[in-house]
Formats: C-alpha cells, structure tokens, sequence
C-alpha cells in the first residue's frame, strides 16, 4: 500500500516536473514558427511526400540556394555545402564541439569514451587510439579477425540456405551479427559468437543494442528535459536503459578483471593495449565501448545499402567479379589478401558510390560555442546545433552533378584508378581533425566481405520495387517490412535469396 502510493506519488511528480519544464522550453525554443519548413516539421506533413526525413532534408538543401537551411523549432542549422562543412570540421574545428546535449545523450552508456568528449580528455584518446591503429600488426590482426568470421560463420551460414526454395535471410540482421563478432574480438579479444550457424542470442549483444537504441531514443524527445525527468524517476525507458547499461558494464568490468589477472603483454586486442598506459578500469571500459558503437553498426549499414543496390545493378556486380578473377584468378576460392584489395579500384570505387548514396550515419551534429558566421553568410548564435548532412551531400547536383542520383562506380576512377575527393564534399567518414578512426579498417572490412559474398553467392531481394525506409537513429538502420496480409512474420524486404552461381560451383 505505502509502496503504491509513493510510486504513484512518483508519477504524478514526474508529470508536474514534465509540465512545468516543457513550459520553460516552450519559451526557449519557438514552437509557434510559421515559416514553410517548421510547419512542415511539426505537423509532419513533409511525411505525405517523403519517405524519409533525410530525403526531404535533401530537398530543401537541394533547393536553397546556399546549401544550407534552419529549422527554428529545433534551433537547429543544417547545411550540405562543402565551405562550411570545411569550416565547422576544420578551420574552426576548437568552436564547434560534440557539445554538452549531445555528450548527455550518450554519457550514461559511453562514459568518458573517445566518441563522446571534447578537449583535452577526447585528444589524449585520440593519440593514444590513433597510434595503435596505425600499428601494422593490429591492422593485421584485425583483417585477420575479418577473414576469420567470413570463413568459418558467414559463408557456411550463406551456404546453408543457398539454392533452396525459400533460401531467404534478413542480410542485416546477419552484418550486424558478423559486425558484433568482429569489433568485440577487435576492441576486447572476446567472441560473442552471434554469427553461429544457430544464431544464438547473445546477452552482451542484445544488452550493446537495447543500450544504444534507448540512447539515441533519447534525441527523440521534444526535449532534453523529458528523459532527464524520467530518468531521475527511473521510469519507463529510462528503467530499461539503465537496467541494460548495468549488465553492459557488469560484463565489461568481469572482462578487465579477468583480463588484470592474465598476462595480456602478448595479446593484440585493443583493451590489452590500452591496459598497459591506463590503470583506470572505469576509464578502459569507457574507451573500449565506444569502439564498439563507432565500429559496429557503420558497418552493417555500408553493406547492407551496398547489397541493396548492387541487386539492381547486375552490371557493377559483374565488373567486381571481372576485376577480382583478374587479380586473383578466376579459380580461386579463398578470400583476397591484403594486398590483392588493394589493387582492386574498382571495388573501392564501387564500395564509395554506395556510400555516397546511403551513408552509414546520415547527419552528425555539433554545437557552436560561440557566436560565429559560416562562409555562405548563415549567422550562428551560440548554443545552436549545426548538423552537417552527407546523405543530402551525396544527393547534390552542384557537388556531383546531373547523374548524382545514379548509382556509378565509374566516377570515382580516373583510367582505371581511384581517386580520392576533397572529404569536405563527402563527408562520410567526418574530415578534419576528428575524421573517423576506424576508416581504413572499416574499408577493409566492408571490401573483403561484400567480395566474398560476390564471389561466391547471388544476392536478389526477396521482395524487390521497394524503396529503403529508414528508422530514427545514430545510424541509418532499414527498417524491416512484414509480409502484408500474410502470416510469414520475417522482415521481407532485406531478406534476400541467394543461390550459388552455377559455373562458380564447379571448382
Ligand atoms: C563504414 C564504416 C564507418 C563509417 C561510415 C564511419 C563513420 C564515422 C563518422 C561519421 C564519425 C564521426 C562521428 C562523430 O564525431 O559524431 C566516426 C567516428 C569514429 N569512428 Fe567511424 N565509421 C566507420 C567505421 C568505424 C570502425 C570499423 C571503427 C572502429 C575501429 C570506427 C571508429 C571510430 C571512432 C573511434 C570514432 C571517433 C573518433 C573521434 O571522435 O575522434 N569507425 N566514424
Ligand atoms: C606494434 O605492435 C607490436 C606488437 O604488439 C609491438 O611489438 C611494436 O613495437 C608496435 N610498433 C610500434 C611502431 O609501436
Ligand atoms: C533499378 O535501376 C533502374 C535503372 O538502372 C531504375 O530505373 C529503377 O528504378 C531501379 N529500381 C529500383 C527498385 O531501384
Ligand atoms: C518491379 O518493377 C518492374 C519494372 O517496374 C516490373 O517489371 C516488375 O514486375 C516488378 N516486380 C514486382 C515483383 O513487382
């Protein structure tokens, strides 16, 4: 009875607290903006034209003259063009940070993480990160782990369902399990083994995801205020957040303890690297889950785009074929080395078009610390958040030109050799002092999977003539279609058939 009434008590606080601080923000902020764009958003009838945000966002910056738009109800700056992304990731890199609404959103789940701070806590990281990456023998270990996966989990799990009626499976869902695998056996020397061929449940995982998805949930809210009262009263999806958070760090702290008491001088994983310099077991567990969230789902979402596409695109599937049986020989079964990828510019061209057109993270956001005016003339008041949008940028005419919406490998090679552009123009990676650190592997890692895969399998889409739906999120996530009207339950429209090509079948 007492414990009735306190929880009710709870509620009713917690509904007094949303009301009265949703009253502050509503004078903050200007719900009431009666320009075009705001309209749209609040009413969300952008939605009866659109499938996507980003697609209306891209748009609206196709149509502005400077590439760059604002939505006032969300004090939010988004702009698509080249200068000023140049100059807010780069030429004024000190005044556009991560800010504190966004290290908020994610501090419960990354902590002092790389991904999640600014300053001097985020370059300490960023040195220490950067050169073990750049270390040869953790690049080898990494590809190592790679090969690893695709040989024993992923082909046998393709192999499994290759050629029979109904070979169907939900390619997503089985990136982000090769992902998990991959970035846990990198970042901790542990492999939750979720790609088995029986595709167990892991607790880790599903703890990692709901941890993340509920994080990013929190962006959702009309404001910062909501979640922070919930998350005082421990209530609804606060509850689950930090009920998973703990099971997270439960794991992560028995890990580091198992891993104090081994001698870890010879292990390559990266928490046994970082053991050596850091005795802070807190501060290890936070830099190790950010490489997690940062390596894990980018990936998924690069290759399930690239599938996606290439099953519309016969034609780039079989130049990727030609070149490989070019470099490695058309009798060859094993997977590519290192260095025959790298003489594959075809597949890098074709693995940057994709990303062009889908990348991993859609929009990435900064808040500007002091009042400032960015190169096309746009003034940023202090506190606003400016969003640089590389999914708009890859849709935009005036950086690819007229053929921008078409999927071309082709305009990344120069007789036959990549070309890098200016990263300012396609940001995928971020650019500037804090580009991406996984960049390199994560290429790596996209490449040798999606040419497996081409070599040996063809991939169609169970359910084709559908457009990509995204759902919200800190990565681009597809959202899963169910059969209508029917009773099969599966998600249909990345679940993808694949037969084993037949003349690849003699060998
Ligand atoms: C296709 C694959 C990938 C894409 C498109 C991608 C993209 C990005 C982007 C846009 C950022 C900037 C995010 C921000 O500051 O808000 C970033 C940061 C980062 N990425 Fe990646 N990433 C990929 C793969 C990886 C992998 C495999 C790793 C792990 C080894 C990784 C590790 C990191 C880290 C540690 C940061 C934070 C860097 C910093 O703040 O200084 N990424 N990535
Ligand atoms: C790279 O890592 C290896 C193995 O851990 C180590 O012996 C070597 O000193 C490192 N190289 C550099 C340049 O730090
Ligand atoms: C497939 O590609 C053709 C052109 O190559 C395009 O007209 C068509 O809309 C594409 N279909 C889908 C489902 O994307
Ligand atoms: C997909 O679209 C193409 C061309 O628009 C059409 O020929 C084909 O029958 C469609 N397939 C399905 C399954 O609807």
């Amino acid at each position: 009875m007492a414990f009735e009434a306190f929880a009710c008590l709870r509620i009713l606080l917690f509904f007094v607290s949303v009301a009265s601080f949703y009253f502050v923000f509503v004078l903050r902020l200007k719900p009431w903006c009666s320009c075009e764009i705001c309209q749209s958003f609040v009413s969300s009838t952008w939605s009866l034209e659109f499938s996507n945000l980003c697609d209306w966002y891209s748009h609206l910056l196709r149509r502005s003259e400077s590439g760059t738009i604002r939505v006032h109800v969300l004090d939010n700056i988004i702009t698509a063009n080249p200068e000023n992304v140049e100059y807010m990731l780069n030429t004024r890199f000190d005044n556009y940070p991560k800010g504190k609404p966004f290290s908020a959103i994610l501090g419960d789940l990354l902590g002092k993480g790389i991904f999640n701070v600014d300053g001097h806590l985020w370059k300490f990281q960023r040195k220490m990160a950067s050169l073990e990456l750049s270390n040869l023998s953790v690049k080898s270990y990494a590809f190592e782990i790679v090969v690893s996966e695709i040989r024993s989990r992923l082909i046998p799990l393709l192999s499994s369902v290759a050629g029979k009626e109904n070979g169907v499976l939900d390619l997503q869902d089985v990136f982000r399990r090769f992902s998990f695998d991959s970035i846990c056996k990198f970042s901790f020397g542990l492999d939750p083994g979720c790609l088995k061929l029986s595709l167990p449940v892991s607790e880790f995982a599903v703890a990692f995801d709901l941890a993340s998805k509920l994080s990013a949930g929190r962006a959702l809210t009309v404001s910062p205020l909501i979640w922070k009262i919930k998350r005082f009263f421990n209530l609804g999806s606060e509850k689950k957040l930090r009920e998973a958070i703990k099971l997270v760090n439960v794991l992560a702290e028995e890990l580091i303890k198992h891993k104090r008491n081994t001698d870890v001088s010879s292990h390559e994983d990266l928490l046994s690297r970082f053991m050596a310099t850091i005795d802070d077991d807190k501060f290890l567990r936070d830099i190790v889950i950010s490489f997690v969230l940062a390596g894990r789902d980018t990936i998924a979402s690069a290759l399930t785009t690239f599938f996606w596409l290439l099953s519309n695109h016969s034609d780039v599937i079989l130049a990727i074929r030609e070149e490989s049986d070019r470099v490695m020989g058309s009798k060859n079964r094993d997977l590519a080395s290192f260095e025959q990828l790298r003489e594959m510019h075809y597949l890098q061209a074709a693995v940057h078009e994709s990303m062009r057109l889908f990348p991993p993270v859609q929009f990435d956001s900064k808040f500007c610390q002091e009042d400032d005016i960015l190169p096309d003339g746009t003034f940023v008041a202090k506190g606003t958040r400016v969003t640089y949008h590389p999914y708009a940028m890859g849709r935009m005419e005036r950086i690819w030109g007229p053929n921008c919406l078409e999927f071309k490998p082709e305009r990344w090679l120069q007789d036959g050799v990549f070309k890098q552009v200016n990263p300012f123009n396609y940001p995928v990676f971020q650019a500037g002092p804090r580009v991406c650190l996984g960049k390199e592997m994560g290429l790596v890692e996209l490449k040798t999977v999606a040419l497996s895969l081409i070599r040996q399998f063809d991939i169609q889409l169970a359910s084709p003539n559908q457009t990509l739906q995204f759902t919200p999120g800190l990565t681009a996530t597809v959202k899963k279609w169910f059969a209508c009207g029917g009773t099969r339950k599966e998600s249909i429209v990345l679940a993808v058939v694949q037969s084993k090509t037949s003349n690849r079948m003699q060998i």
